[in-house]
């Protein structure tokens, strides 16, 4: 059987630094409360008239590419993970694909928000191991910041999220990358972190735009507590799930770098596992939460850093709107 490694790591975040104080005069929020929840500093928001969702993916892309020494005429593949897409369909793999300028390889988008980069990294490694192509562009990417409700009813959520786009370029190698990858989801929980429209379960009158008196459907309706709970639970064990399986202990991480949802979910998982400041990666304080686009972002920030060395044992671990949940294990090479 083959293996998959990632040979280059690239992200892209939007100019435009959104602080807490700026969105503090948006809605009744502040600073202190923003920080001692969520631990973020700023986002960033894009510049509509310049940014999508696949040419930020396309600039993470061509820093990726550069990283790893390789062509955009090297990608046979595109897995790209977002629950952002530029259309309702198609899904942007098709728009970065003629982005970059690559005439007819093939694109699968994956939906499974903040675990979407770990699904997506996953799906391209068992193409890899089924010898189906040899370079796939894995990519995690969201704009956020259009779809928030900057008043204070959304404040909850608002103060969450923010935009970016980060890529990876999964080739097929003879050493051991991708040790393994977890996947989850557990479908009860579905309406606890979820946009409802525009979804196919309304009636014909309803999902004609122009009946849908209440828009708030369209914005991010979050259990905030309810997730959290679930994530601290998850992470833990999608994390030990993927030791276990490798016989490997927490001893053995090198650098885990979870999903930034939330400073304090990774700092409980920290705790729980022990792990020294410099064993955890975060950058939520700078980026907010972009979803599908945060591991990749971090992972592509940490190796540009010079914190993931040859050898080391990288942990993924993502929980989110599903719910889902997942990890990977990942020998550098
Ligand atoms: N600024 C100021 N006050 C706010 C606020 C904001 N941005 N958002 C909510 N509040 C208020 C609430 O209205 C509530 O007021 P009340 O007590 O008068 O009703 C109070 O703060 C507490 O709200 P609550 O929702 O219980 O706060 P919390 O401690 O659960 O923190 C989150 C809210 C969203 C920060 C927290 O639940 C969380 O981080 N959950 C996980 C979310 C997450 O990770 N999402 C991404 C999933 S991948």
């Amino acid at each position: 059987m083959l293996n998959s490694k990632i040979v280059g790591l690239g992200h892209y975040v939007p100019e435009r630094v959104v602080t807490n104080e700026e969105l503090s005069g948006m809605m009744d929020t502040n600073n202190e409360w923003i920080i001692e929840r969520t631990g973020i500093e700023q986002r960033r928001f894009i510049d509509p008239a310049k940014d999508t969702v696949a040419n930020m993916a396309a600039k993470a892309t061509h820093m990726a590419l550069e990283r790893a020494n390789l062509e955009v005429s090297d990608i046979d593949f595109i897995v790209f993970a977002t629950i952002t897409p530029d259309y309702f369909f198609p899904g942007s793999g098709v728009l970065l694909q003629r982005e970059l300028g690559l005439e007819s390889i093939g694109a699968l988008d994956i939906r499974n928000a903040c675990s979407g980069f770990i699904y997506a990294l996953s799906t391209a490694d068992a193409f890899i191991k089924t010898g189906m192509y040899k370079t796939i562009l894995v990519i995690g990417a969201e704009i956020q910041s259009t779809a928030l409700d900057l008043t204070t009813r959304g404040r909850n959520t608002a103060v969450i999220f923010g935009d970016g786009a980060g890529a990876a370029i999964l080739q097929a190698s003879d050493h051991k990358g991708v040790l393994s990858t977890h996947l989850h989801s557990d479908g009860r929980f579905a309406e606890e972190l979820y946009v409802k429209d525009p979804g196919s379960s309304r009636p014909h009158a309803e999902r004609q735009p122009e009946q849908i008196l209440d828009t708030s459907s369209f914005k991010v309706h979050m259990n905030g507590s309810m997730v959290f709970k679930h994530a601290v639970v998850r992470f833990s064990e999608v994390i030990m799930e993927a030791l276990e399986k490798n016989n490997l202990t927490k001893d053995d991480i090198d650098l885990l770098i979870p999903h930034q949802a939330n400073l304090r979910i990774s700092q409980f998982i920290q705790k729980k596992f022990e792990l020294a400041d410099d064993k955890v990666y975060n950058n939520i304080m700078r980026y907010g939460n972009t979803t599908a686009g945060s591991i990749p972002i971090a992972m592509s920030e940490a190796f540009g850093e010079g914190k993931i060395k040859p050898n080391d044992l990288i942990c993924l671990a993502a929980f989110g709107s599903g719910f889902t949940w997942a990890s990977a294990l990942i020998r550098w090479s």
